[in-house]
């Protein structure tokens, strides 16, 4: 057993089922808080908004990769896995973060990328510099080429970027790379990339991280013996049932029963999500298991219609879905990938526009003319609100207490996102723009320079509308979407109890979703757009006005609007 000397108090130690109902919150590092006024945010603006996350209400914090990078991909192209990129920080800095983090009750969850290193990785840069068979070669995926000089790839795969999956490099041979190039995939059949992994987790472990979300979780297990290697269409056509030779493998448990065996060395365990964007509720409750992971995030509402029916079945078979694992749920409505959500529920319905599944989904755009911003705001509110009265943790993503919206007119030449860069013109009218739009510095204050993100500007455009979405602007409004969350989050401390939802089918209709946690806690969620009457019972909170003359007790919930109650019977 490692003996901890860290930050946490007590209380924040003791308690090892801690992640089951937790609210986390995703930082964005580079674009959260500028405290060194170079345009990009850093450990040290994270330090300076402390008081802000606790006023919030978080339990935890996500950090997104703040290694040093290239930033090919935002940061999830990883140099070394066990420093902090000087622009955003020093290992001093990440210990004073965590130490403040924890001194504020908050926990904190560090980015782990298994997939794939950057190109700049210092065993990449050795394997380039050794010669094709060499076993500097074997800790990554280096092929010969195909055809008379080995000048055709191993394969036609596509990388989820666009453009070819395979690399050449100088000596002729290829490298594979599921994302961008300059992200080569790890050979994860090698001791040593397993050994040196561990290394990883114990170092962060060691400073007192409580807890690690696992980048594409599902991909590290590859088998590429076939000789020839399948097509792209042979690959897509092969079952997702454990033996694909790309994705989803029986045999990636055995690593995560490895680092398993790592968390456990530590009081309470460390914990881990996987993000596996896998469809079987089986499969994926594999990576959620005690034994492995813990924890897999279900993206399933952030590709739903705001829409009765679909959240009523995303939610019961989730519910079905955790008994299979006996871990809890894991609610997401907007993260660093996908269009924010108060932006998507604005468009027309997602079924015949960007009816895509899966990651490639996450690159869908949203252009400004289709955008219906009060529509999408008033059923961000209630979506948010129906999220955080559901068991299970729930994940939110910077920016999104305030309803901020995608920015969609940041001029092509000040785009970071690979996938905006490896797309074609015509792809990118199909899949949008990127992501960089839910990636621009927060505002925190109505004016100034960069809205308060730092002195020295944002490293993304940010529009002229960002000052009305500021903290600054929403603290002193009583009816902004920070002081609902604000409540929402300090009244979910208080009413959260067990695990159970009961619907509520005297409520419920085709338009609204009614149910009941422990303790008489009651959600009614209106999809629809007629107002209906809502119970007896004290009224907590609600996503936006009621209608009805509250003189005479009369109450009924708007369409695209949630209300919280408790049952006065108990
Ligand atoms: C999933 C991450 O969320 C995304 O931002 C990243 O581009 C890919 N994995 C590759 O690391």
């Amino acid at each position: 057993m490692t003996q901890l000397i860290d930050s946490r108090t007590p209380l924040l130690v003791d308690d090892p089922d801690w992640w089951r109902q937790a609210v986390v919150y995703q930082i964005y590092p580079r674009s959260f808080a500028d405290a060194t006024g170079d345009g990009i945010g850093d450990l040290r603006g994270i330090i300076s908004r402390i008081d802000y996350l606790a006023a919030l209400g978080i339990d935890a914090v996500w950090l997104s990769p703040f290694y040093p990078s290239a930033l090919a991909d935002g940061g999830y192209d990883v140099d070394d896995y066990r420093d902090v990129d000087p622009r955003i920080g020093t290992l001093e800095e990440f210990d004073a973060m965590a130490a403040a983090l924890h001194e504020a009750g908050i926990r904190l969850i560090v980015d782990i990328v298994p997939n794939h290193s950057s190109n700049r990785h210092r065993w990449f840069r050795e394997a380039l510099a050794s010669p094709p068979g060499s076993p500097a070669r074997e800790r990554y995926i280096f092929r010969d080429g195909r055809g008379e000089h080995g000048e055709i790839p191993p394969s036609d795969w596509t990388s989820v970027f666009g453009g070819p999956a395979w690399t050449r490099v100088e000596d002729g041979q290829w490298y594979l790379h599921t994302f961008a190039i300059e992200q080569p995939d790890w050979n994860w059949s090698h001791p040593e990339v397993r050994e040196d992994f561990l290394t990883t987790l114990r170092f962060w472990a060691d400073r007192g991280v409580d807890g690690f979300r696992v980048d594409d979780a599902n991909l590290l297990a590859k088998d590429l013996s076939a000789d020839p290697l399948p097509t792209a269409e042979e690959l897509a056509a092969m079952p997702l049932d454990g033996t694909h030779p790309t994705t989803d493998r029986d045999e990636v448990q055995d690593i995560y029963a490895a680092w398993r065996a790592v968390f456990d060395e530590y009081t309470p365990p460390r914990t881990a999500v996987a993000e596996a964007w896998i469809e079987s509720p089986e499969r994926r409750a594999r990576y959620a298991s005690p034994a492995s992971l813990g924890q897999a995030f279900n993206f399933d509402l952030l590709q739903a219609d705001f829409d009765a029916a679909q959240f009523r079945r995303i939610v019961t078979d989730n519910l079905e879905q955790v008994t299979l694992s006996g871990s809890s749920n894991t609610w997401v409505l907007s993260n660093h990938d996908v269009v924010r959500h108060v932006t998507r529920y604005g468009l027309a319905p997602l079924k015949g526009r960007h009816a895509k599944q899966g990651i490639d989904w996450m690159l869908a755009g949203a252009p400004e003319d289709e955008i219906d911003r009060g529509l999408g705001e008033r059923r961000a509110r209630a979506a948010t609100l129906f999220e955080l009265a559901l068991p299970g943790s729930a994940y939110l993503y910077q920016g999104e207490e305030l309803g901020l919206h995608e920015v969609t007119d940041i001029p092509d030449e000040q785009r970071q996102d690979p996938a905006f860069w490896r797309s074609t013109p015509e792809e990118r009218t199909q899949d949008g723009l990127g992501r960089d739009g839910t990636r621009v510095p927060l505002p925190w204050s109505r004016t100034g320079s960069s809205f308060g993100f730092g002195d020295g500007g944002s490293h993304l455009p940010q529009p002229a509308w960002f000052g009305e979405l500021s903290v600054e602007a929403e603290e002193a409004d009583p009816g902004s979407s920070l002081q609902m969350y604000r409540c929402a989050l300090a009244l979910r401390h208080e009413l959260q109890g067990g695990e159970e939802l009961v619907w509520d089918e005297t409520l419920s209709t085709a338009d609204v979703l009614a149910f009941e946690r422990p303790g008489g806690w009651l959600s009614v969620t209106n999809f629809g757009a007629e107002p209906v009457d809502l119970p007896a019972g004290e009224l907590l909170l609600a996503s936006g006005p009621l209608d009805g003359d509250a003189a005479v007790g009369s109450r009924r919930l708007p369409g695209a609007t949630t209300a919280w109650l408790r049952r006065s019977a108990l």
